[in-house]
């Protein structure tokens, strides 16, 4: 084995074309670690802005970015008992753009046999947020309608796949006939486009998933109905809303924040009811796959960022390090 693995470096902030390969020194394992042969990374909207400097968390330079992969596990430390070598898995993590990883044992899942690579690390980043939005933080509940906006894209797709599963009517909300149509095959009972006018009248949402921000607040907050829960959970579309109080108050709305990572690393009790949601997720998945907009290899990280950064991913952009 070698003493180095490949992997794409951030040693600046700025746009993805900053990104460049690099030959890093591999790190023996800490107690509770493994290594991973990594055979797929997911591709996520917050790695753009980790790179950009833009982002909540910002790892001191240089560093890798990528927050999710599928691979094998390749060397496990001493302590480390319910897995093998040779065990494929999936995980949430840091420094996923590479070919290979170190995490903690206790954030893998096993991958689905019958998942691709590429699925399997294109699920638990979107799958957790969607998850954790939904279910812990949203309260969606069976017979509610969930207005999903940016439906077409990778945490707005889980979205849609995730609460058809929980019993909502989904009411997705994309730009381009192919994200609504990938939205409508996720389970979405209708899919609407936001450049016709008045798309948000008649819509009475209890609850709404909300990934974009920007313009699209106002006019999707006509379609909340009094007493809903507006879940906000990023902002690809560049602007903060900020909404004033009185809307807050005319609606007996509820503005909830939503954050997966943290709220799992915060509260022990949503960490281990994430872990097994997502495992459920995983074993009754028929249909609700993470769908692969495209796949580029490891070296082409900043024109994949580039593409979501431009709009035009539909579902989730994969790396192949392999
Ligand atoms: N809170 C959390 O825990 C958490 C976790 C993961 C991600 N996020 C955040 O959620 C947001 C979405 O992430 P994602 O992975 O779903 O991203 P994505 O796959 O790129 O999807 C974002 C969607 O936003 C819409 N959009 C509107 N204006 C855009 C613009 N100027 N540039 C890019 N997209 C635009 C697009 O849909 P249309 O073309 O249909 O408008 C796009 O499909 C990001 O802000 C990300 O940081 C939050």
């Amino acid at each position: 084995m070698s003493a180095t693995y490949r992997a794409m470096l951030c040693r600046r902030l700025g746009p993805p074309d900053v990104l460049e390969p690099a030959e890093l020194p591999r790190r023996a394992l800490q107690p509770g670690e493994v290594r991973i042969a990594v055979h797929a990374t997911g591709v996520n909207f917050p790695d753009l802005l980790q790179v950009a400097g833009d982002y909540q968390h910002r790892p001191p330079l240089p560093f890798v970015p990528g927050f999710e992969a599928a691979g094998e596990i390749t060397e496990l430390a001493g302590d480390v008992r319910n897995w093998q070598a040779g065990d494929a898995v999936l995980l949430r993590g840091t420094g996923a753009y590479a070919e290979e990883m170190v995490a903690p044992a206790a954030t893998l899942l096993p991958k689905p046999a019958d998942w691709s690579w590429d699925e399997a690390a294109a699920f638990p980043v979107a799958a957790a947020t969607a998850w954790v939005a939904l279910l812990w933080r949203g309260r969606l509940l069976r017979g509610e309608t969930l207005l999903v906006l940016g439906a077409g894209g990778g945490t707005g797709l889980a979205a849609v796949a995730l609460g058809a599963q929980a019993g909502a009517r989904v009411v997705a909300v994309a730009s381009s006939a192919e994200k609504r149509e990938a939205a409508l095959a996720a389970g979405a009972t209708v899919a609407l486009d936001p450049a016709i006018a008045g798309w948000e009248q008649g819509l009475q949402a209890e609850v709404v998933f909300d990934p974009v921000g920007g313009e699209m607040f106002s006019t999707a907050w006509r379609a909340l109905k009094p007493g809903g829960r507006w879940l906000v959970v990023g902002f690809a579309g560049g602007g903060i809303p900020r909404p004033p109080a009185n809307r807050l108050l005319l609606k007996e709305a509820e503005l909830i924040g939503v954050r997966a990572g943290e709220q799992a690393r915060r509260d022990p009790l949503a960490a281990r009811a994430l872990k097994t949601g997502l495992r459920d997720w995983l074993v009754g998945s028929e249909g609700r796959r993470p769908l692969i907009g495209a796949i580029y290899r490891l070296d082409e990280a900043a024109a994949a960022l580039r593409r979501l950064a431009d709009r035009n991913a539909v579902g989730k952009l994969v790396l192949r390090p392999r």
